[in-house]
């Protein structure tokens, strides 16, 4: 069982190097399922995502190898995944369903899981590859898709991340021209577009509304870094926020985070930008008000770390999600530090300025584990952070080290070796 022990922490300080963005990486490594040529990926993050979903691609029947942080996939036969319980750990394992499609005329999947934040359905997804000229049979728990795929126009009733990245990953093997309206805009989906370029598809559009796919007969291999870790980038930040300290992050791309930093700068901190990266410093104090959105607007994605730093905040800060239906889980486990937050529907009013006192807590989901971990740098005294399940390691690799690199006082222990209170 992983479990955490937070101390509580005065101020943060010092400078962190980012990892490469778990969200862009796992669509890039689903390629592997599109090439008989070698792709490279480098500094690919170590996360237990990255695991699960190397483990799907290997019951696909893709050849993976490992060299250090460097993972190389090709594939010469690949087929449906065997087994289901794979599927349903992790959502992004729908994002084999466009590439087997496309390359082979068939796939079956099982329904996936993830984070239990939303009802988070595929029928985008779905319709996606009947615009490309699938035929889907729904079973329950499962979908089969079949056909040789042509081009096709979809328009996507809402700019779903991973719809537009599975439609992505069919249409560039399809024959003919595809076009998606209404695409997700992610830095993530830039990203998916350069990496597939470098294997020689023609998509131009990328991080539009509008996306134009040139369907080629096969893709070659090329080796590709992917972008850095946005919301690990501002999950760091809001622990510096909430501490008072000042934090340097190297390597980050200050233009993928607008909207965040736009609301850490409405909270009083002061942002800096140069050839060094990107400083946080000073005291943050105002409350904010953040509604989630579909990029460029504000990450659902960083709802929760941002919520532990409103907790500092002295004031009524409002938080609205627009994105997921169930994505204010942490709250409850906040209150269990002396947090006072009000939850109505999907708006979330959470009183902030209030001593915080160390408790024994839970990880709900990712990036709600991940802001318990913040709210015990705040809290007095020490903080017991349960996370049987994992949730944190999913999609950050070794928060915990990047927080001591910074000063703060957390561990990862095992929780017979512990006294638990709270
Ligand atoms: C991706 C990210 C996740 C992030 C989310 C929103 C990855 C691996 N995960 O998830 O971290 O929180 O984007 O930025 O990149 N929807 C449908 N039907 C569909 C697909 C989605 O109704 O077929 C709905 C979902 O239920 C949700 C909304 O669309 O309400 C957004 O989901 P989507 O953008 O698809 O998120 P993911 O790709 O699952």
């Amino acid at each position: 069982m992983a479990t955490y022990r937070i101390r509580h922490c005065e101020q943060l300080g010092g400078e962190v190097n980012l990892h490469s963005a778990k969200n862009a990486v796992l669509p890039i490594l689903c390629a592997g399922l599109l090439t008989r040529e070698p792709i490279t990926i480098e500094r690919v993050p170590m996360l237990t995502d990255v695991d699960t979903l190397v483990e799907i691609l290997s019951e696909c029947n893709v050849n993976i190898s490992r060299n250090r942080d460097e993972l190389t996939l090709w594939s010469d036969d690949p087929h449906s995944p065997t087994s289901e319980n794979l599927l349903s750990r992790m959502r992004a394992s729908v994002l084999v369903m466009g590439p087997l499609l496309a390359r082979t005329g068939y796939v079956r999947v099982a329904l996936p899981g993830g984070c239990a934040i939303g009802q988070r359905p595929i029928d985008l997804h779905i319709k996606g590859m009947q615009a490309l000229g699938a035929e889907a049979q729904l079973t329950p728990g499962s979908v089969t898709l079949q056909g040789q795929l042509r081009g096709g126009n979809v328009y996507l009733d809402f700019p779903s991340v991973g719809a537009t990245e599975n439609i992505i990953l069919a249409a560039v093997l399809a024959k003919g021209a595809t076009r998606i309206e209404n695409a997700a805009k992610e830095p993530e989906i830039i990203d998916l577009c350069a990496f597939l370029t470098e294997m020689g598809a023609r998509i131009s559009g990328g991080g539009t509304g509008t996306i134009f796919i040139e369907g080629q007969d096969s893709l070659h291999g090329c080796t590709y870094k992917p972008i850095p870790d946005r919301i690990e980038a501002g999950t760091i930040l809001c622990a510096a926020a909430m501490t008072e300290g000042s934090v340097l992050l190297r390597g980050v791309r200050a233009d993928h985070m607008r909207a965040v930093l736009f609301k850490l700068a409405e909270t009083g901190v002061t942002l800096r930008e140069s050839s060094a990266g990107l400083r946080l410093s000073g005291r943050a104090s105002q409350p904010i008000q953040v509604r989630t959105l579909a990029y460029p607007g504000f990450p659902t994605d960083m709802q929760a770390p941002m919520m532990a730093l409103a907790l500092k905040l002295r004031g009524t800060s409002v938080f609205l999600e627009t994105i997921f239906e169930n994505r204010f889980m942490h709250a409850r486990e906040m209150a269990r530090l002396g947090a006072s937050i009000r939850i109505e529907d999907r708006i979330a009013l959470v009183n902030g300025g209030h001593l915080l006192a160390g408790s024994t807590v839970s990880s709900t989901d990712l990036r709600g584990g991940a802001a318990m971990m913040l709210a015990g740098l705040a809290a007095e005294g020490e903080t017991i952070l349960l996370d049987p399940q994992g949730h944190i390691a999913r999609g950050y690799e070794n928060l915990p080290a990047m927080l001591r690199e910074l000063g703060a006082d957390v561990t990862m222990d095992d929780l017979d070796s512990m006294e638990v209170h709270g």
